[in-house]
């Protein structure tokens, strides 16, 4: 018996990086995972796939977040993923799609703001009040930010603030959704192995430098975050709600020191 048995959860952005992992992670606990996806319908079949081959269940769920009508065809997908499956309501929502933004305030466009925003912020926002409806008492919702709220990072403006945004809606929720046993929570990670990343993280000693900013001395893998985000997920995070989690390693925490 996993501790999700019977539980449904819905991971945005869950066909590559993080996301796959928290998916994986979910429905290896148990749950009917629906595997939300953006574009790339082969990244998102293979963790289907993948959860299959482990024995779990999953579907996946297409929507382009920033186009309009995304949330409307997110929930369609989604309901009819569960029916399918002959579940209906939702348990576990985690809003996990992003995407990065390596400009300066002098490079910033109005286009690129309000793209980043739409997909890191806004989205989230309307699938959590669509998501409202069917979340069952006792659920959770985990939103995925960045440790790059605590940072000073000039390079990556809009990211940052998308990010912090998504952070204030964790703690503002918490208390609305509290009576009904609703968990809001947000995790923060660092730097992690991911397509998004793979751009910085490629050369060796681009990987020393991330390494060494981190108490842990690496950068982060998806399972790393992905078990946070199961921690939240389940029943053995309960009591935790409105906090932000930072699973970075120990990133930046102050001069790293040795012997
Ligand atoms: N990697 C890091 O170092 C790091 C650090 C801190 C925070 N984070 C956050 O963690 C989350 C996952 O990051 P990742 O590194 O795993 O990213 P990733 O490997 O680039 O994957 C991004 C995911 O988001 C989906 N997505 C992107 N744009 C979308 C759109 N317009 N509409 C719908 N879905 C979209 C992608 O779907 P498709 O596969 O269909 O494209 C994919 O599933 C993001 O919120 C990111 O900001 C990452």
């Amino acid at each position: 018996m996993g501790e999700l048995d019977g539980r449904t959860a819905l991971v945005t952005g869950g066909s590559r990086g993080i996301g796959r992992a928290v998916a994986l992670r979910l429905a290896r606990d148990g749950a009917l995972v629906a595997v939300h996806y953006g574009g790339d319908a082969e990244a998102a079949a293979k963790t289907v796939a993948m959860i299959g081959e482990a024995g779990g269940r999953a579907f996946a769920v297409q929507a382009a977040f920033g186009s309009g009508g995304a949330v409307d065809v997110l929930f369609e997908g989604l309901a009819a993923g569960l029916a399918d499956h002959g579940a209906e309501g939702l348990d576990i929502l985690v809003n996990n799609a992003g995407v990065h933004s390596a400009a300066s305030i002098g490079q910033l466009t109005e286009a690129e703001l309000e793209r980043v925003l739409a997909v890191n912020l806004s989205t989230p926002i309307f699938v959590i009040q669509r998501a409202l409806p069917l979340l069952r008492d006792g659920g959770r919702i985990v939103n995925v930010g960045s440790a790059a709220t605590r940072i000073a990072n000039h390079l990556q403006i809009a990211y940052t603030v998308s990010k912090a945004a998504l952070a204030a809606l964790g703690s503002s929720l918490a208390n609305d959704l509290g009576r009904r046993g609703i968990t809001v929570n947000t995790v923060e990670p660092g730097v992690v192995r991911t397509d998004m990343t793979a751009g910085w993280t490629g050369s060796a000693e681009a990987l020393a430098g991330l390494a060494s900013i981190t108490a842990l001395g690496r950068i982060g893998e998806p399972e790393d975050v992905a078990d946070v985000v199961g921690f939240l997920a389940g029943p053995q995070g309960r009591w935790v709600t409105g906090q932000i989690l930072d699973a970075s390693g120990g990133t930046w925490l102050g001069p790293i020191v040795h012997g």
